[in-house]
C-alpha cells in the first residue's frame, strides 16, 4: 500500500557517541508524534545499523542502510551483503543514490542486481533517480529519469516491483540548499507514476511512494509533501538535526 514516508540519509556523518546522541533526541520526539499517517525511515552508516534497530524495537521507526554489494557472498573485501543486513533486521536499503553513481561508478545494471539481492532478503529498496543539472537545462530530464527506472527496474516481475520504494532526487539539490519547486517535483513525480501505469498497470502504480529528495527541509517539506504524488521525502543534511528531521515529519 502507498505510504507517506520520510527517510533520513545520514550519509558518511558521526561518530559513535554522536550517532547515539541523536537517534536518543529523535526516537524522544518521535515518541510525542502520532506516526499512524507517516513511515520514518533512518538510514544511518553501517556501523551503526545495529544500534539503530535497537533503538527501532522500542521506537517507532525503520531502519535502513545506504548502500549493499551486488554479490551474495565470499571474497569481496569491503562489500555488505543484503544478507548481513536481514541478519540484523534491516528493512529498507537506499540503493542508486547519485553520489553513489558520481563515486563509485554505480551503474543501473549494477542497481539491478542489488535490488535482486535486496528483494530475495525480503528488504525493501529505496532506488534514487534524478538527473544532473545540465540534462535538465537541456530539457533532458525526463528522458533521464526514464532510463535510470527502466534499466534498473523494469525488468522486475510486478510483485517485486510493488515493494520497491522511488525516490526521485534532482543531483542539482542535493546538498545546494536549491529546492525543485513543488510544480517541478510534481511534475517528475507525476511522470514517475506514469511510467510505472504503463509498465506495470493502475494499480502498482497507484500503491508505489515517490519520495523527493534534495534540500528537503523544515522550511519547505509542507509545500512539497502537500503535491498529490509527493509521497515523502529522502533527507540528507536536515535529518541530522533532530529538530529539524522531527519538523519534517510532522509537516504531514
Ligand atoms: P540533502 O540530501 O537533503 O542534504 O540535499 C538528500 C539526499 O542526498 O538524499
Amino acid at each position: 500500500m502507498r505510504r507517506n514516508i520520510v527517510a533520513g540519509n545520514w550519509k558518511m556523518n558521526k561518530t559513535f557517541q554522536e550517532a547515539d546522541d541523536l537517534i536518543n533526541e529523535i526516537s524522544e520526539g518521535l515518541d510525542e508524534l502520532n506516526l499512524r499517517n507517516v513511515d520514518v525511515i533512518m538510514c544511518p552508516p553501517f556501523p551503526y545499523l545495529e544500534l539503530m534497530t535497537d533503538y527501532a524495537q522500542e521506537a517507532n521507526f525503520g531502519v535502513g542502510a545506504q548502500n549493499v554489494s551486488c554479490y551474495e557472498t565470499g571474497a569481496y573485501t569491503g562489500e555488505v551483503s543484503a544478507k548481513m543486513l536481514q541478519s540484523i533486521d534491516v528493512e529498507y536499503c537506499i540503493i542508486g543514490h547519485s553520489e553513489r553513481r558520481k563515486y563509485f561508478n554505480e551503474t543501473d545494471e549494477m542497481l539491478t542486481l542489488k535490488a535482486g539481492m535486496l528483494l530475495k532478503c525480503g528488504i525493501l529498496p529505496i532506488f534514487c533517480c534524478g538527473e544532473e543539472l545540465p540534462e535538465r537545462e537541456a530539457g533532458n530530464h525526463f528522458n533521464v529519469v526514464k532510463k535510470q527506472l527502466e534499466t534498473a527496474l523494469f525488468g522486475l516481475d510486478p510483485l517485486d516491483f510493488a515493494k520497491i520504494i522511488v525516490a526521485y532526487e534532482p543531483v542539482w539539490a542535493i546538498g545546494t540548499g536549491v529546492t525543485a519547486t513543488t510544480e517541478q517535483a510534481q511534475e517528475m513525480h507525476a511522470y514517475i507514476r506514469s511510467l510505472i501505469t504503463d509498465k506495470y498497470g493502475k494499480e502498482v502504480a497507484k500503491n508505489t511512494s515517490i519520495l523527493y529528495g534534495g534540500s528537503c527541509n523544515a522550511k519547505n517539506a509542507k509545500e512539497l509533501f502537500a503535491n498529490p504524488d509527493v509521497d515523502g521525502g529522502l533527507i540528507g543534511g536536515a535529518s541530522l538535526v533532530a529538530e529539524d528531521f522531527i519538523k519534517i515529519i510532522k509537516s504531514f
